[in-house]
């Protein structure tokens, strides 16, 4: 009988800890939805006490979303404690997950503390939290970097003190899997009351090992992994769900465990994680990248045809993507088809959502001659993010070309007003965004610039995405459009929108 093993994720908290990939408590919802048709066991909404805008979003998530355990992190504080579990406390079940260094450097440079104080307050803390709930996560921070003596001596108290699943942070992603296999089995065969917690993996991926590292920890004995959508996260990131889930629905023969993942939510929660978070996935990703099921050369086409097996080990299909990119609709389709196709996708929008969405599909009809389930997904999540936005862009129209100065005009409209504006700039792209600047009033930096196309074709819809860095603050956000330009000017709007939410929000503080 195959082991089940609880999948945690951590896409909207550790996720939200990449560089740029802040989201808002709305799009957080969003994800939860998605998260929660995916199957997930727990769902990490958030770190209460890092900002209000946080609280909310996990207060909303716990007080909407049914299916998964909500968990909230908190440092071994209380007044972490309690603003975790107050956001908490509307979920039906709900978890709290209470982190605390051990290893020797964190102990001596970052905390300041001897061991025999650090065990202390790691029991106090799991003590205060079990007032609200009894089901409580302990994670030694840096486990992989701790001496497994003391590690052992931690776990044990805090177990006595009632936490139900110990989680082994590889928090800088140095451990490797012929190093944290045996540390998890070390654990297992050394924590004497290890048998009235579950054990956790939750891997790092700064060399690139966090899904290796993650199925050693499972295969010596860890019964929950923690992971994020597209393997997003603090620096490298996290452990990716879609990689780890789908390792162990093919390799029963090594692993023999199982999860609750519907594997067809899979494609759906990636492109809606990387849409809301500005973060692109790299083409050759495993799982869900662009090229994860295309074949390029003839002997593997000529493969492919005689047989899918010969160089596929999991369909397209098995991760809901289809095989081939299907026609959906076209510019004579109306409203009824429109709306049964975004629900079959996994989106649900208010009327008046839907009434602006179907305008927008249409005026895409008009351009494209196909209208692919891609062109929907980035209409109406850019829908969605739209509903919130300080500024709208409602006109952008450049000059460029040999021989002229690039120039753009736009035109904003900001609380039901309209402001326009001109300038000039090294090219089209960069007019726009001083245009944007001189109209907002913000000088953001210009990290990162990266432009693709949605789907095949002449007329495929562009997709722009940007980072930006404005007062030691990151923000990402995509736009797209058939024009270039156009989409390049979306995104940047609606980067200028995040970093206006996170001034009023008042600042997010990282963990
Ligand atoms: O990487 C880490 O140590 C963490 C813990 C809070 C689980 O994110």
């Amino acid at each position: 009988m195959a082991r089940r093993i609880t999948i945690f994720d951590t896409t909207l908290r550790d996720g939200e800890q990449s560089p740029g990939a802040s989201l808002t408590p709305p799009q957080k919802l969003e994800i939860a939805r998605q998260l929660a048709r995916l199957g997930v066991d727990v769902l990490e909404a958030g770190f209460p006490i890092s900002s209000p805008g946080d609280a909310e979003a996990v207060h909303t998530i716990a007080k909407t979303i049914k299916g998964p355990v909500i968990a909230a992190l908190a440092r071994a504080l209380k007044p972490d404690i309690d603003v975790a579990a107050k956001a908490l406390a509307p979920a039906k079940e709900r978890r709290i997950h209470i982190f605390l260094a051990t290893s020797p450097i964190h102990r001596k440079f970052k905390l300041r503390k001897a061991m025999e104080e650090i065990q202390r307050l790691a029991v106090s803390a799991v003590k205060y939290a079990r007032r609200f709930t009894d089901n409580i996560e302990f994670s030694p921070e840096d486990a992989s970097r701790t001496e497994p003596e003391f590690l052992y001596r931690v776990l044990e108290a805090v177990i006595d003190a009632g936490a139900t699943t110990v989680n082994i942070p590889d928090t800088v992603g140095y451990a490797v899997p012929e190093v944290y296999g045996p540390l998890i089995r070390g654990i297992a065969n050394n924590v004497s009351n290890i048998d009235k917690a579950i054990i956790s993996c939750h891997c790092q991926n700064d060399l690139g090992l966090a899904t290796a590292n993650s199925l050693a920890g499972i295969a010596n004995g860890a019964g929950q992994v923690e992971c994020t959508i597209n393997g997003i996260g603090e620096r490298a990131g996290n452990a990716s769900l879609e990689e780890i889930v789908m390792a162990l629905a093919l390799r029963p023969d090594v692993y023999n465990a199982s999860t609750g993942i519907r594997t067809k939510e899979i494609y759906k929660a990636s492109r809606m994680v990387s849409t809301l978070t500005g973060m692109l996935v790299q083409p050759n990703k495993a799982i869900v990248g662009e090229n994860a099921f295309r074949h390029e050369s003839g002997i593997h086409q000529d493969g492919i045809l005689k047989h899918r097996q010969t160089y596929e080990i999991m369909s397209a299909e098995s991760i809901g993507l289809n095989d081939a990119q299907t026609l959906v609709l076209g510019k004579h389709s109306g409203r009824h088809a429109f709306r049964q196709r975004l629900q079959a996708l996994g989106y649900e929008l208010g009327d008046a959502q839907l009434q602006h969405a179907f305008a927008r599909f249409k005026d895409l009809a008009d351009k494209k001659k196909e209208v692919f389930d891609e062109d929907l997904a980035a209409i109406v999540e850019e829908e969605q993010g739209e509903a919130r936005e300080t500024y709208k862009l409602v006109y952008v129209h450049t000059s460029a070309g040999s021989g002229t100065v690039p120039t753009a005009t736009i035109k904003l409209e900001k609380d039901g007003k309209l402001i326009q504006d001109a300038a000039c700039g090294d090219g089209p792209v960069d007019a726009c965004y001083k245009t944007i600047n001189r109209m907002v009033g913000l000088h953001p930096e210009l990290l990162d610039y990266a432009l693709r196309a949605v789907t095949k074709g002449q007329d495929a819809l562009g997709e722009v995405a940007v980072r930006l860095r404005h007062k030691g603050g990151e923000v990402s956000a995509r736009g797209t459009s058939t024009d270039i330009v156009e989409a390049s000017a979306k995104a940047y709007v609606s980067a200028i929108n995040k970093i206006e939410q996170t001034r009023t929000a008042g600042g997010k503080r990282r963990r």
